[in-house]
């Protein structure tokens, strides 16, 4: 009977530690994050991994390490997300739950916005995969961060958006010079500045327009689980408890 003190409690600190090893890559968070962050991979990926504006995920071949290094230091075309906006735990949940989805049938084709340019500054928003999370602004003129600028009184200049672009504030990821260079960003901050002028000239009461009703809601963070830590916690419980109980046993034998 006294064993079962011991023997009770060594169980739950084993399940505990056990649970910690495999939920080291969390499918269930994975899939949290993958559809509440939506300013991340979606957007590009597609919200299955299919491919939209980038190629399909779900058949990736590459390991996790190998996922955290093209977020970390992406090749080409994609944008680079810092520990702060994507965690390192995040990219192996999300690898875990989009490689376990179907993979896409027949070939990748990069999604066509539709979108007949104006403004090469339009063009290059298109070009660049801008439009895969301002989409409003490309396609309508309108949007987002041009009301942003506009209830700001904040003129978009080449200076605005470069800095944006290279030391991004909130969820947006940073493009480098090679993605896009100086002189393109001039081109979409001209862009961005007719936009900004156009929707001043016409709506001085756009200053006290409240943000749109849909907006995406900040990325969450991945639900954390908790249930190896609850093991731990209740095996140690039982241990302390079965301790005290047992020196009390031990310390009312008469001897
Ligand atoms: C703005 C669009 C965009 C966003 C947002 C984006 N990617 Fe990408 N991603 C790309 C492009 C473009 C490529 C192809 C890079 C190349 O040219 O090789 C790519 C490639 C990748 C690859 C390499 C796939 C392979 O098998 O070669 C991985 C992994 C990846 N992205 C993961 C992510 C993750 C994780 C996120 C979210 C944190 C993310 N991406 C967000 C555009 C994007
Ligand atoms: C993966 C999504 C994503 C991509 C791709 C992206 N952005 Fe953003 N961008 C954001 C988010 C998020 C914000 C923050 C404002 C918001 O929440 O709408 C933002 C804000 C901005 C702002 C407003 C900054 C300010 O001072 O108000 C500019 C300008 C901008 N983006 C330009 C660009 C350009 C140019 C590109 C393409 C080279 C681009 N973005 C690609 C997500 C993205």
């Amino acid at each position: 009977m006294r064993k079962l003190f011991v023997l009770i409690p060594a169980i739950l600190i084993f399940l505990g530690l056990t649970a910690s090893v495999a939920f080291a890559q969390d499918p269930d968070a994975g899939k949290t994050a993958w559809e509440e962050q939506v300013w991340q991979c979606s957007r590009c990926h597609g919200a299955q991994g299919e491919g939209v504006f980038a190629r399909p995920l779900s058949n990736s071949t590459l390991t996790e390490d190998e996922w955290i290094d093209q977020v970390r230091n992406p090749r080409r075309f994609m944008p680079h997300f810092s520990e702060a906006q994507v965690s390192d735990q995040q990219i192996r949940d999300m690898h875990a739950y989009i490689t376990a989805l179907p993979d896409p049938t027949g070939d990748f084709q990069r999604k066509d916005p539709g979108i007949a340019a104006t403004h090469p500054g339009q063009e290059l928003m298109v070009q660049k995969n801008c439009v895969a999370c301002h989409e409003d602004v490309v396609s309508t003129g309108q949007g987002r961060i041009v009301e942003g600028f506009v209830q700001r009184g904040v003129t978009p200049t080449t200076e605005v958006v470069l800095k944006q672009l290279r030391t991004p504030f909130e969820r947006m990821p940073a493009f480098s010079e090679s993605q896009v260079s100086n002189d393109e960003a001039a081109q979409i901050a001209d862009y961005l500045t007719s936009l900004v002028s156009n929707q001043s000239a016409e709506a001085p009461a756009a200053a006290t327009t409240p943000a749109p009703a849909n907006l995406p809601a900040t990325g969450g963070e991945a639900s954390s689980n908790n249930l190896p830590l609850i093991l731990l916690l209740v095996g140690g419980g039982l241990a302390l408890a079965g301790l005290t109980l047992r020196r009390r046993i031990i310390g009312k034998k008469p001897s």
